[in-house]
């Protein structure tokens, strides 16, 4: 697919100067703004996107470039997964936007500004950076090492240890019982954490984050994934994640870039365009299959049309929620509390004899699924209840219809019929 280059986004309103001095190029985390407001100012006025156009970067003595010629461009707040085996130049790729390294070649853009016209130091205070195996200086507390930066910058002392509290208790590490262990004193995970506090201490508008949950059990990796999907949520940061998991590029990605040697990127899109439609036979590969179960797992509940049933109130009265249920050609009715809440259904049978208002008649409902959760989530909802549906909520609880089996077929049926009608009018316009 070819990656195109949108025109650049305005820059951002111009930031002070920031504390000068010279910066250890190899430290990780980012820096601050510098402009003394308040943290969570900063990243909102200016999400900055990144933009490499050509990319190249060649070391000495190497036959062929670790990157080589690469566009690519991450929108403001948005996450991209670089996605690609071992060696193809996910790292280099990462340094090269902060300037760890610098290109042979090409331009690259850091919010709205070229990175390469900036003093080193000042781009870094942009870029949070999580290096691989989450690489914290062992010889330094956990506070301390998160803190880094914000102590390199000048903060108050007081400021400094509020903030690191802040990002411990953030990355769920209870600051009492964390901020003055080592490293070695902690867990990978636990350490994994760290390096993300860390590289969150100035609150950059955009964070690097190399295989940050690499090495991990599978569960403490699923838990820091919904963590970080958590959090960005909140912080709306703009992210670049490089792993070399599928699933867990397909799972955090808003798009992602599948690299082949040199960085060169074969597919960039989001995850279901990837699934439904991958663009060769190297990306199909790399899925490794199963298709049609990693489409439940990255589908959400908010992605399908759901069923609608008829909805009652505990006040309604007997005879009209039957009449209801009649005319819709249903079975049973939803009852919602005055919230709009699911809590009980009624069935015909249930109202047979029933008059006045239908009060507490029926049955509780199952435990609701929500529109964030998953389709898979929503087939093992309806493996466990003993009806064949369950109710789904919005945000607050409010509910918005039911699923059914027959829901997830038709959901995975149109998705397939979009990819070959796609495919269709792609050799349409081959030939
Ligand atoms: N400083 C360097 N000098 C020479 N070659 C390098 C240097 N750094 C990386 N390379 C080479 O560039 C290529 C890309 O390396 P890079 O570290 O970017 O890969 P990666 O995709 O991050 O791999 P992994 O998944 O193993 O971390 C490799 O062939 C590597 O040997
Ligand atoms: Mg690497």
């Amino acid at each position: 697919m070819p990656d195109t280059v949108p025109p650049v986004p305005p820059a951002g309103p111009t930031r002070s100067a920031a504390p000068s001095g010279p910066a250890d190029p190899a430290l990780p985390g980012a820096i601050d703004p510098g402009d003394g407001g308040p943290p969570g100012e900063a990243a909102s006025a200016e999400r900055g996107g990144i933009q490499l156009i050509n990319v190249t970067k060649r070391f000495p003595g190497q036959a062929t470039p670790a990157v080589d010629n690469v566009s690519l461009t991450v929108d403001g707040g948005e996450i991209v997964v670089l996605l690609g085996p071992s060696g193809s130049g996910k790292t280099t790729t990462m340094r090269l936007i902060n300037r760890l390294i610098e290109p042979t070649s090409g331009k690259i853009i850091v919010a709205g500004r070229d990175a390469l016209g900036l003093d080193p130091n000042d781009l870094r205070r942009q870029i949070g950076y999580v290096i691989q195996n989450a690489g914290l200086f062992p010889h330094m507390t956990v506070g301390t090492n998160v803190g880094l930066v914000p102590q390199m910058l000048g903060w108050g002392k007081a400021r400094i240890k509020a903030r690191v509290d802040e990002l411990l208790q953030l990355v769920d590490l209870a600051p009492d019982q964390f901020r003055d262990r080592y490293p070695r004193e902690l867990s990978g995970g636990q350490q994994q954490r760290v390096g993300v506090a860390r590289a969150l201490a100035a609150d950059p508008p955009a964070m690097l984050m190399d295989e940050p949950f690499g090495a991990l059990d599978p569960i403490t990796r699923e838990h820091l994934q919904d963590e970080l999907l958590q959090l960005q949520e909140e912080l709306g940061k703009t992210i670049v994640f490089v792993t070399h998991d599928v699933d867990e590029a397909l799972k955090l990605g808003d798009r992602i870039a599948i690299l082949d040697k040199g960085s060169r990127i074969v597919q960039y899109a989001t995850p279901k365009e990837i699934l439904l439609n991958p663009a060769d036979e190297y990306v199909e590969q790399f899925l490794g299959g199963g298709q049609a179960m990693k489409l439940l797992k990255f589908s959400r509940v908010a992605d399908v049309p759901l069923q609608q049933v008829p909805q009652a109130a505990p006040g309604d009265d007997a005879a009209a929620v039957r009449a209801q249920i009649d005319a819709a050609e249903s079975t049973f009715a939803i009852v919602l509390d005055e919230r709009d809440r699911p809590v009980r259904w009624i069935t015909v049978d249930d109202l047979d004899g029933l008059t006045g208002p239908i009060g507490d008649h029926g049955t509780g409902t199952a435990r609701p699924i929500r529109v964030r959760n998953t389709l898979q989530q929503a087939l093992e909802a309806l493996i466990q209840v003993e009806h064949e549906w369950v109710p789904v909520v919005g945000p607050r609880g409010v509910y918005r219809g039911t699923v059914t089996l027959s829901t997830l077929q038709t959901a995975i049926k149109d998705m397939k019929e979009q990819t070959r009608s796609r495919r269709r009018q792609d050799k349409a316009a081959d030939s």
